[in-house]
């Protein structure tokens, strides 16, 4: 696979857009939150969840076809602590994969029960519950994926 671009890694390049789109999604998540409870801009909070659903959509089917046809392996090779990185590596996908479950549960209860335009409503109760496990995960997912990438790339 094509090397990737971020200075100081091996990684290959479907990951690091990857790890890119995902830094992105956490900043963007924070400020769509910050949006929505502090600005009450619940039309700007709407969309930026919406264009993080498409991004991390894009950026993992473009890292899955790049990981089955190149794999990612052979730049982990000579990574420190390389134990460490095949039960790192199914602790991330397990809650990578609760936490896309949850993700698609919120948005699409959040788009079918909130009026148009979005305001609070009925269903603020459950959303709010919803996306507080939510983002909790997503934050985990992040920050499992960051620990795997800098053991099996950088270090
Ligand atoms: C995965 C997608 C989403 C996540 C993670 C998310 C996250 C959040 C968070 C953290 C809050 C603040 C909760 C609080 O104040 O305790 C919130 C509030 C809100 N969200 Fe979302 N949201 C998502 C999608 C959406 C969508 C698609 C809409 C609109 C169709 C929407 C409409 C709202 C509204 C109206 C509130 C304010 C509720 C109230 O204060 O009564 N959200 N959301």
């Amino acid at each position: 696979m094509p090397q990737g671009f971020i200075p100081g890694s091996r990684a290959p390049l479907g990951i690091d857009a990857l790890l890119t789109a995902t830094a992105l999604s956490a900043l963007l998540l924070a400020f769509s939150i910050f949006s929505v409870r502090v600005r009450r801009n619940y039309s700007r909070h709407r969309n930026l969840q919406r264009a993080i659903s498409v991004l991390l959509l894009i950026s993992l089917v473009f890292f899955e076809v790049s990981v089955h046809m190149h794999g990612w392996r052979a730049q982990a090779q000579g990574a420190a602590l390389s134990d460490w990185l095949p039960p790192l590596l199914t602790i991330h996908i397990v809650i990578a994969m609760i936490a896309a479950s949850a993700w698609i549960t919120t948005l699409t209860l959040a788009l079918c029960r909130f009026p148009k335009p979005p305001a609070p409503a009925e269903h603020s109760i459950t959303h709010k519950k919803l996306a507080l496990l939510t983002t909790v995960l997503i934050y985990l997912t992040a920050s499992s994926g960051l620990l795997f990438y800098l053991l099996a790339f950088v270090f």
